[in-house]
């Protein structure tokens, strides 16, 4: 049988050589908009996941557009050259192509980072003025945002334009404008957000018109042979929000500006909503809009094992799967999908005799032909938690044993947090810790709150 998500795709003249995509993730570990070496492992990592494109996390059009003190941005000359040092990296040790998501988080910028409780920058914080279509806050704990004038949109619009040279410029494969999860895009077409009594508010034409007038500009400078792509919002998931069908018109009408393909994603436009997360949830928002709209659609959101990924893709619900927390758990999902289902995936030259051979033997990561746990994998499992279990009993009695220094002094957990990527933190967590995520399986993570972006789904 062959595998739909290891068949190849083309995006307007990128060839993809299999369905599976990182989806965009935010790092919050830029300084003043500009990569780090956080992005260099993190990118470098993800391009050797056997995703064939890997979309660079929400890239901020202007300063104001960041959600937080830490995000990226593509705003400046020092925001360029610090990228094209991340791509040229992940070109020289990876194997994926690589996309770039252009965003502004409009009224949810000026924001904490989510391990710092992600909710607005209080005064001492240095928070900024934020933008939105009208003076209405995300959630109470948001400063209400200026409502934009047309001379705002006439800005932001050239901001997206000018960044999306800068990203044809730093050789990305592919664009997509980030126009979900409440940020600025999104928030000119829900209702809830966009209370305008001007020609950019009221009917549904009427506010997609200022995303599509962006969208347009962007296709512009973004030359046809280069895909261009937008995340767009399958559902509010709220009374009077957008829904299902909007998200089709919407689709419709991108589809007509020439973008070559849509990720279908939702949630994220009130610090309020609640979202009943599931399996595949967003599924069939993407679904509807391949199926009404015949453009090339990506699915998202708690898909997280190759069998289910090739199960949406073979009913023809989507055209390639995005995952998110499901690669930040194993960076190599790729491989091990591969394995699963008789596929095959781009491997450096160095890693190239790992995942065939250990495949054949049994020993693979606990899959061996047909996604199958092998007895061998087991008894490897099960000695490793044996000798897991003889380790903690001796860490623990020799922790019991020391308990009076370890006050004394910082853990060394704490010391390698600070040696990397806390280094770019400029301010104390200003709310207790959220309890050890670790703890937890993913899939229990992906309903905790921190985890659906800023309140209210997406990211
Ligand atoms: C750490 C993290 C950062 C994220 N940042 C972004 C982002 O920059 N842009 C975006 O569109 N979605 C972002 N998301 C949402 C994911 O791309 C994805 O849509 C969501 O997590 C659901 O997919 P999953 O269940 O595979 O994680 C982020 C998610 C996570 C976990």
């Amino acid at each position: 049988m062959t595998s739909t998500l290891f068949s190849p795709i083309k995006l307007a003249d990128l060839a993809l050589e299999n369905r599976i995509v990182v989806s965009p993730m935010c790092q919050y570990s830029a300084d003043d908009g500009s990569a780090t070496d956080w992005h260099l492992g993190h990118l470098a990592m993800l391009a050797n996941s056997g995703a064939d494109l890997v979309v660079v996390e929400a890239t901020h059009v202007e300063r104001r557009g960041r959600i937080t003190h830490g995000c990226l941005g593509l705003y400046s000359d020092d925001n360029e050259a610090a990228l094209a040092r991340v791509i040229a990296h992940c070109r020289r040790v990876g194997t994926a192509k690589l996309g770039i998501q252009l965003a502004h988080a409009g009224r949810k910028a000026s924001s904490y980072r989510p391990w710092e409780g992600g909710l607005g920058l209080k005064q001492d914080d240095d928070p900024w003025e934020t933008i939105a279509p009208s003076a209405i806050a995300f959630g109470n704990a948001w400063s209400a945002p200026r409502a934009m004038t047309r001379d705002d949109m006439d800005r932001v619009r050239d901001a997206f334009v000018a960044s999306a040279r800068r990203a044809v410029r730093l050789g990305f494969d592919a664009v997509e404008l980030h126009m979900a999860h409440g940020y600025l895009l999104h928030s000119f077409m829900s209702p809830i957000a966009n209370h305008r009594s001007d020609e950019y508010g009221g009917s549904h034409a009427a506010r997609l018109r200022f995303p599509l007038e962006v969208a347009r500009a962007v296709r512009a400078v973004v030359p046809p042979s280069l895909p261009l792509g937008a995340r767009i919002t399958g559902s509010d998931w709220s009374e009077g929000g957008l829904t299902p069908d909007d998200a089709v018109a919407l689709a419709k009408a991108l589809k007509e500006m020439g973008l070559d393909f849509l990720c279908v994603s939702s949630g994220g436009i009130t610090a309020e909503v609640k979202i009943a997360l599931g399996p595949g949830y967003q599924v069939p928002f993407a679904e509807k809009v391949r199926r009404e709209v015949g453009i090339p659609t990506r699915a998202v959101g708690l898909i997280a094992t190759p069998q289910q990924a090739e199960a949406i893709l073979a009913d023809g619900k989507a055209d390639m799967i995005a995952l998110a927390r499901a690669m930040l758990d194993d960076p190599r999902w790729g491989w091990h999908a591969a394995q699963a289902l008789a596929g095959d995936v781009k491997r450096p030259p160095q890693y190239a005799r790992a995942a065939p051979k250990l495949a054949g033997s049994g020993l693979s990561r606990l899959t061996g032909a047909g996604g199958r746990e092998t007895v061998e994998v087991r008894m490897v499992r099960s000695s490793a938690i044996a000798m897991l279990f003889a380790v903690m009993t001796l860490c623990a009695c020799a922790e019991g044993a020391s308990a009076k220094n370890a006050r004394a002094r910082p853990s060394a957990a704490h010391r390698s947090a600070s040696a990397t990527g806390q280094a770019v933190m400029r301010k104390k967590p200003p709310v207790a810790p959220t309890p050890r995520q670790d703890e937890k399986s993913w899939m229990d993570r992906a309903s905790t709150p921190s985890d659906s972006g800023g309140g209210g789904g997406g990211m």
